[in-house]
């Protein structure tokens, strides 16, 4: 049976990195997420019912396994189906913390019976599992709190806050956590101060989300998952589980490539993405030096004509779009414009939105083919001979102050060269500023006309203009 059992939990190991392998193109990544979810379906059963203790006896309290299991994929199945794109980053964030509790829970649990066998004389196997425990313990709580504070703040229910030294005193807290870990595992410490490891890593979570801008919560977020990943390896460890410790390992190191990809596509260091507060959320208008001139609006009319008569027109969805859920609407310019013969080609910044693939999800949403998705280094060269950009709701990434002003925050990010094109058309409400909080030269280029309004709204009007026209 245990050979059975292992080579269930081999393939479902596989087919979490098949899964994952999957996940990386839009085409792909449906399937993938089903593979792996199958793979995990098959861990989960093959444990309820192959698996034997050292004694030979089967896994006891089914009835509560099953009523769990039944709850949970419910919650999670509503959750799901429930959740608005734009709330999709608060989602991952509330499953992360739960998966960092489950990892602090183990620990827990499996110190009770450590301490249990210690007792009884097989106080070896206590120092041998207690560094992984207490790994597992400060890890798991460390993800959870932080979190669930990543998740309010998102939800909009709780505001960043700081305090004069925060860095300091979260400092001290890291290290005062190691410190009390280390002396618990030698055994210099006695049992309450488990409980102690366990309050303050909660805490700490706490200190380490708050005062980070609400905007660079999913930088936070995939970070937090990479040490849920970590825990959950604890696990692994622990139990001797391949399955968990492959799942768990595959998460960590996800998680970090992401953290690390993200970081790179906003030009900044994790640090200044940990400390420094950019992007607090608070866009303001206020800006980067320098940006002089006036703006031009655009009636809908001429927009409308200018698109329909052009050779091809490059579409740039931002967080705006997903605000104002336009991406319906945009596949029907798509499709109206090319029954008038006009090529249309969307242009993918990979920050674009506020979450990673946000724009190539919403788009697969609304069925725009994903050959029409282009990445930024393909499309870059493209716009020289676009004739109309269209600017959904982007800001930050159409920001040629990338480029060129050393002192803007966004400096080194790369960006879309929609500068480049012909004619631009630029869909937002106001002069508001975006994430970065910076003023936007591009807005005051000749070549760039303002069609204010809700994104949807607008787009809505502009087909019944181009029907019309
Ligand atoms: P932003 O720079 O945030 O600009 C979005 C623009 O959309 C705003 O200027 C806003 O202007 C407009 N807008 C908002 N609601 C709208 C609506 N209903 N209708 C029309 N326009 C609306 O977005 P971006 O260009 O997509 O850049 C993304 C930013 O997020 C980058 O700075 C990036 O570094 C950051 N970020 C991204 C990620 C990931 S992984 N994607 C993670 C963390 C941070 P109005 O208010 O005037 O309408």
């Amino acid at each position: 049976m245990d050979h059975v059992l292992q080579l269930v939990y081999l393939l479902a190991a596989v087919s979490f990195m098949v899964g994952l392998k999957m996940l990386s193109r839009p085409d792909s990544a449906r399937r993938g997420n089903a593979i792996a979810a199958i793979g995990m379906t098959l861990a989960i059963f093959a444990t309820i019912f192959l698996f034997r203790g050292q004694d030979g006896s089967h896994l006891g309290n089914l009835p509560y396994i099953f009523i769990a299991l039944v709850v949970g994929s419910a919650i999670g199945y509503l959750m799901a189906k429930r959740v608005q794109m734009t709330a999709m980053p608060q989602m991952v964030s509330f499953f992360n913390g739960m998966g960092g509790a489950c990892a602090a829970m183990i620990s827990l649990i499996e110190y009770g019976h450590l301490s249990h066998a210690a007792e009884s004389g097989d106080a070896a196997l206590f120092q041998t599992k207690i560094p992984i425990i207490l790994a597992g313990l400060v890890i798991g709580a460390v993800s959870f709190s932080g979190s669930m504070v990543a998740y309010g703040k998102l939800e909009g229910k709780l505001k960043d806050l700081s305090v004069r030294g925060q860095q300091f005193v979260n400092m001290s807290f890291l290290l005062g956590i190691l410190l009390l870990s280390v002396l618990f595992a030698l055994g210099s410490l006695d049992g309450v101060w488990f409980y102690l490891i366990l309050g303050l890593s909660l805490v700490y979570g706490l200190l380490f989300v708050f005062p980070i801008g609400g905007a660079d919560m999913p930088v936070v977020i995939s970070l937090l998952n990479s040490f849920t990943g970590v825990a959950a390896a604890c696990g692994g460890f622990l139990y001797d589980n391949y399955v968990m410790l492959i799942g768990g390992i595959l998460v960590g190191s996800a998680g970090t490539i992401l953290t690390v990809a993200m970081c790179k596509a906003m030009n900044r260091s994790l640090t200044n993405v940990l400390v420094g507060n950019f992007g607090g959320g608070g866009a303001s208008g206020v800006g980067s030096a320098g940006v002089e001139g006036t703006t031009k609006e655009i009636s809908l009319s001429d927009a409308a004509v200018l698109m329909k008569y052009a050779k091809k027109v490059v579409i740039v969805p931002g967080y705006g779009l997903a605000v104002a859920q336009a991406q319906h609407v945009c596949h029907e310019i798509e499709t109206l414009l090319e029954d008038e013969g006009v090529e249309v080609k969307y242009a993918i910044h990979p920050v674009a939105g506020r979450m990673p693939g946000h724009m190539n999800v919403l788009l697969a949403e609304s069925n725009v083919s994903y050959d029409k998705l282009v990445e930024m280094e393909d499309i870059n060269p493209e716009f020289k001979s676009t004739d109309v950009v269209l600017v959904v709701g982007a800001n930050d990434v159409v920001n040629p102050a990338a480029k060129t002003d050393p002192s803007s925050p966004i400096f080194g990010m790369p960006i879309l060269d929609v500068e480049d094109s012909r004619n631009i058309i630029v869909l937002k409400r106001s002069m508001k500023a975006g994430y970065a909080g910076i003023e936007n030269a591009l807005f005051y280029e000749p070549q760039t006309f303002m069609l204010f309004g809700d994104a949807k709204d607008s787009l809505t009007r502009l087909v019944s203009e181009i029907k019309s026209n």
